[in-house]
C-alpha cells in the first residue's frame, strides 16, 4: 500500500511517503537558495511521493530562527517556483507548510501570543490586540496568494507544538476573555478566519497540522482534537496531519510509532485523509500502519535526512515498484 497512489482532494500522489515540513535552518532573509534545491531535490529524486516544505513563516517576526524560510514577500515566491517546477517534472506533489512562531518566535524578534503569558523560559509575549489578528489573517492571505504564484499543490497550517496557532487553540495558553478566547470556537476562531483566508486565494489542498495530544492535565486530549477534526472538516479542511506536544515542556516516552494512536483516532472519526508522523523508521511498519487503516499517509522525518534513499530500500523491502529517473534506475545499482 506503501507504494500506491493515494488521492487529496484533486491532487494524486504517486506513493504515500511523505516527506514532512523540517526546518533547515539554512535561509537568508527568508528566500531559499541552492541549499534547498538541493535538500529538496534530493527528496524528490530519490521518489518520496509528497514534500511538504518546512515551516516558512507568513511574517518577518513570526520566524523560529533568523535562517527559517519566509513567504511574506513577493521575493520569495521566484526561489520556491524553481523547487515545485523541479517536482512536478519529477511527479512528485509538493506543498508548503505556512506558519508562525508566536511565543517560540526567536529571541531577536517581537514575541507575540493569545496572551502575554510567556511559554516557560521563553521571553513575555506581547497579547494580540484584535487588528494584530485581522492583521495576521492578511499575512495568511497573502502568504497563500503567494504560495499559489509558486505553483504549490496544497498548504499545511501549522498550528501544532506550541507555535502562535496552537497557543490560540489550547485552554492552557489561551485565557483570553475576548471572542479570540474563552470557548473552544473562541479559541479556535483564529484559525478558521486563516483558513477561510487562505481559501479566497489557493484552490489546491489545504490542510492542518495539530498536536493531538498536549501531554498536560490542564491542556486538550485526543479525544478534543478528535472533536475539533470534525468541526475543521465542517470548514472544509483538505487533510490532518498528527503530530503532539509542545505547548507546554513536559518531556515524553517515544517509542516506534507512538503518535500513531493519535491518528487512528482522527482517521476513525472524519472523513479526509489524516497522516501520521512520529518515528516512523521500518517499511513493514509503515506498511502495518497504512493497511490497519490507521493513517492515509506515512511522514517520515529524521529517518529519511539520515538516509534519503530510504523509498527506494523500503520499495525494494515490500517488492514494490518505485519509478526513478537515471541514474537511480540503473538495474544494477
Ligand atoms: C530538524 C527538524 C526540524 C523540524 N521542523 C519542523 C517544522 O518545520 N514543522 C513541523 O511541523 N515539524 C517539524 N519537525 C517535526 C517533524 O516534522 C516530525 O514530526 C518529527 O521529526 C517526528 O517524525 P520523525 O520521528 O520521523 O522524525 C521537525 C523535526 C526535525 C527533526
Amino acid at each position: 500500500m506503501l507504494f500506491d497512489p493515494v488521492q487529496i482532494k484533486q491532487l494524486t500522489i504517486k506513493n504515500r511517503l511523505c516527506m514532512p515540513p523540517m526546518c533547515t535552518y539554512r535561509a537568508v532573509d527568508g528566500v531559499a537558495n541552492f541549499f534547498h534545491n538541493a535538500h529538496y531535490g534530493t527528496m524528490i529524486n530519490y521518489g518520496v511521493g509528497l514534500v511538504i516544505i518546512e515551516a516558512t513563516s507568513v511574517d518577518p517576526n513570526g520566524r523560529i530562527s533568523m535562517e527559517d524560510m519566509g513567504i511574506w514577500d513577493d521575493k520569495h515566491i521566484a526561489p520556491l517556483k524553481g523547487i515545485v517546477d523541479y517536482a512536478h517534472e519529477n511527479n512528485t506533489v509538493i506543498m508548503i507548510q505556512l506558519a508562525h512562531a508566536g511565543r517560540k518566535t526567536a529571541k531577536n524578534l517581537p514575541q507575540v501570543g493569545p496572551t502575554n503569558e510567556a511559554y516557560p523560559n521563553y521571553l513575555a509575549p506581547t497579547a494580540m490586540s484584535v487588528a494584530d489578528i485581522q492583521a495576521l489573517v492578511s499575512a495568511y492571505k497573502q502568504a497563500a496568494r503567494r504560495a499559489r504564484l509558486a505553483g504549490f499543490d496544497g498548504v499545511e497550517i501549522h498550528a501544532a507544538h506550541g507555535y502562535l496557532l496552537h497557543s490560540f487553540i489550547s485552554p492552557k495558553s489561551n485565557t483570553r476573555t475576548d471572542e479570540y478566547g474563552g470557548s473552544e470556537s473562541n479559541r479556535l476562531r483564529i484559525v478558521q478566519e486563516i483558513l477561510a483566508a487562505i481559501q479566497a486565494e489557493f484552490h489546491g489542498a489545504i490542510g492542518i497540522r495539530y498536536s493531538a495530544e498536549e501531554y498536560i492535565d490542564d491542556g486538550y486530549h485526543i479525544d478534543d482534537y478528535v472533536r475539533i477534526a470534525k468541526t475543521m472538516v465542517e470548514w472544509g479542511i483538505d487533510f490532518i496531519d498528527v503530530s503532539s506536544g509542545g505547548i507546554h515542556p513536559v518531556s515524553i516516552e517515544v517509542q516506534p510509532g507512538y503518535q500513531v494512536p493519535l491518528s487512528h483516532a482522527i482517521k476513525s472519526a472524519v472523513d479526509v485523509p489524516v497522516f501520521a508522523v512520529g518515528l516512523i523508521t521500518e517499511a513493514t511498519q509503515a506498511e502495518d500502519i497504512l493497511t490497519a487503516g490507521y493513517a492515509d499517509m506515512i511522514q517520515v522525518g529524521k529517518a529519511l535526512l539520515r538516509d534519503p534513499g530510504l523509498p527506494r530500500r523500503w520499495a525494494k523491502e515490500l517488492g514494490a515498484t518505485l519509478e526513478l529517473k537515471s541514474p537511480l534506475n540503473y538495474p544494477n545499482l
